[in-house]
């Protein structure tokens, strides 16, 4: 299948957004072959994470968040875009088709907040979120059809006892352990999370936080105190086939970005989801039915440190089929 070709520049833009979408441990798990206009969106498999994401769902949320942002980059260079979802679970997972048309505005305007976007694991201070911001970020999960659904104080409470619950579990696991050694810590140039990124230590045990730190450095680094009442959000789809995670991700991304373009920073506290009995208390806590994909907190932070991104010559390949 092909259309009119893509230059090399309109590439440039197009993956150039892809690619600076969140990814597990960024690892960056996402290939892109481009034939004509059309653009499909593997998976790639030597990015697995086989300890903490046997399923692959993580790294099709990602792909998700790629494609996202393609399709905002499309909307940018004034084209319209389509989009096909999941046509092979583990390899091909989604397919955009760039037309000349009247290209989507609202993916047009929240192109800019692409590369503003960036896990921030920071405290996070000021007054709440406004109730408009809130509603804002269900609609965009909702126009990707998916369901953002903020928790209460209680429900904060209730997951904070999973995170104790998760921490418990990992301490033994030494696979998991190994695995995030390897993608998280150091000095990092092209993938993996820098330890600059980690954010400092929560000062208290019982906070709604992950840390991802395992090196012995990462260990000891300097202590904060994190927000008693953090405004956190349970994103979730109504199955859980693989066609739902890339839904998930889609959604993702576009809740990330209108909480970019609204000044709000977002981190992940998704330890729990990483069981499957965890997981399903999760998506209990919401009081709604469906299957949780990802647990993230929001609020207004300072700037923090940004992650790096592999050159993009390393993700194109082939041409679409
Ligand atoms: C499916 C998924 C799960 C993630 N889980 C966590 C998590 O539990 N904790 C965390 O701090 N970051 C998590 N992240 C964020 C990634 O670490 C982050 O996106 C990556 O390091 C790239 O950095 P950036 O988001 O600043 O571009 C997750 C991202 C995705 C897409």
């Amino acid at each position: 299948m092909s259309g009119d070709q893509l230059s090399v520049e309109q590439l440039d833009v197009l993956l150039t957004a892809a690619v600076a979408a969140p990814s597990m441990h960024n690892t960056q798990p996402w290939r892109f072959a481009v034939d004509g206009s059309t653009i499909d969106v593997h998976l790639d498999g030597s990015r697995a994470l086989p300890a903490a994401d046997p399923s692959r769902r993580a790294m099709r949320i990602a792909a998700g968040a790629a494609t996202f942002n393609l399709r905002c980059a499309a909307a940018r260079l004034g084209y319209w875009s389509w989009l096909g979802l999941a046509l092979d679970p583990d390899d091909l997972l989604a397919r955009v088709v760039l037309e000349a048309g009247v290209p989507d505005r609202k993916l047009r305007d929240l192109y800019p907040a692409i590369r503003r976007r960036h896990t921030s694991r920071e405290p996070l201070y000021g007054a709440g979120m406004s109730q408009d911001t809130r509603i804002r970020l269900v609609r965009a999960a909702l126009d990707e059809g998916a369901t953002l659904t903020w928790l209460t104080d209680e429900q904060v409470d209730s997951l904070v006892d999973m995170f104790l619950d998760t921490d418990l579990r990992e301490l033994g696991d030494w696979r998991r352990t190994a695995e995030r050694t390897r993608w998280i810590g150091g000095d990092r140039t092209f993938d993996g999370i820098p330890s600059a990124a980690l954010g400092p230590r929560a000062g208290a045990y019982r906070t709604a936080f992950r840390d991802l730190g395992t090196r012995p450095a990462d260990r000891i680094r300097a202590q904060a105190v994190f927000e008693a009442r953090p405004a956190i959000a349970v994103l979730s789809t109504e199955q859980d086939e693989p066609a739902d995670h890339v839904t998930a991700g889609l959604a993702l991304e576009r809740v990330l970005l209108t909480a970019t373009r609204e000044g709000v920073a977002a981190s992940f506290l998704n330890q729990p989801l990483e069981y499957d009995d965890l997981r399903r208390a999760v998506q209990r806590a919401t009081g709604r039915p469906g299957h949780a994909d990802m647990i993230i907190r929001f609020g207004h932070a300072r700037p923090s440190v940004t992650t790096p991104r592999r050159p993009l010559a390393e993700f194109a390949y082939g041409g679409a089929s």
